[in-house]
């Protein structure tokens, strides 16, 4: 067993208009909602329907935040290009991303809210990108994405969650490689009623609780057991360099 590991987080802030440029003060709400989220102290835990209680999990990782660059751009939006990761496109290149979690804020274009990489990607671009009104839980965080879940569900992926429908669209023969997630059809949105049956799961039904669901911010409330245990594999794996 691992036990606890804290990933030291270095936070860039790329912004062209001034709101962009959000306050040591948002960026802290950032990071308790990680710590909270990631340890499973986060209080909303209380709404998950009893039968997922027992699968719900403390993934025993914490995040320290080390410093916080800011970056002036002309770029107006940013795509998942990875434009924001590079000076050369107008953002701000990533630092020892073997030892570090780099999290850039920017607006980006199209209503996305946030992209990551898996591990075993390049160095370059490594680190994930929440758009700068579903960061933190304060300042430009805009209801439904207001409760900084965005970057809990990016840094899943970069820990090599997948989403938990699978990813083949509505399908039912996609997997997220976890045995304790039902299997589920496609993503779920808003504020779904229990039960939401989907892929022969009755009577339980999807898991849209989960963080690396689709639902809003005031409706994702945990990681599962198989999920943590993955994303240990990948500290101990693909990601080591972060084991101080
Ligand atoms: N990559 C997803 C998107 O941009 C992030 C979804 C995050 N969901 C949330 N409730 N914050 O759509
Ligand atoms: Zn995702
Ligand atoms: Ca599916």
């Amino acid at each position: 067993p691992l036990g606890l590991v804290t990933i030291p987080t270095i936070v860039h802030v790329v912004w062209s208009r001034p709101e962009q440029n959000v306050t040591d003060e948002q960026v802290a709400s950032q990071i308790e909602t990680l710590n909270r989220d990631f340890r499973k102290t986060n209080e909303d835990v209380a709404i998950l329907p009893p039968v997922w209680a027992p699968v719900a999990a403390d993934a025993d990782i914490e995040f320290a935040l080390v410093d916080v660059t800011r970056t002036r751009t002309e770029v107006a939006a940013f795509d998942t290009d990875d434009g924001v990761k590079s000076a050369r496109t107008g953002g701000v290149d990533p630092v020892s991303t073997d030892t570090h979690l780099n999290l850039w804020v920017c607006q980006l274009g199209g209503g996305l809210l946030g992209y990551a990489q898996f591990p075993g990607g390049p160095a370059e671009t490594d680190g994930v990108v929440v758009t700068y009104t579903a960061f933190g839980s304060t300042g430009t965080a805009a209801a439904p994405f207001d409760l900084g879940r965005t970057s809990t569900h990016e840094v899943g992926h970069w820990l090599n969650l997948r989403h938990i429908w699978g990813d083949d669209g509505d399908g039912c023969g996609g997997s997220d490689f976890v045995d304790d997630t039902p299997n589920q059809g496609g993503p779920n949105y808003g504020r779904p009623t229990y039960p939401k049956v989907s892929c022969n799961n009755a009577p339980h039904g999807d898991m849209f609780v989960n963080y690396m669901d689709y639902t809003d911010d005031a409706a994702m409330v945990m990681f599962t057991r198989g999920q943590a245990a993955r994303m240990a594999a990948a500290l101990r794996g693909p990601r080591s360099g972060l084991l101080a």
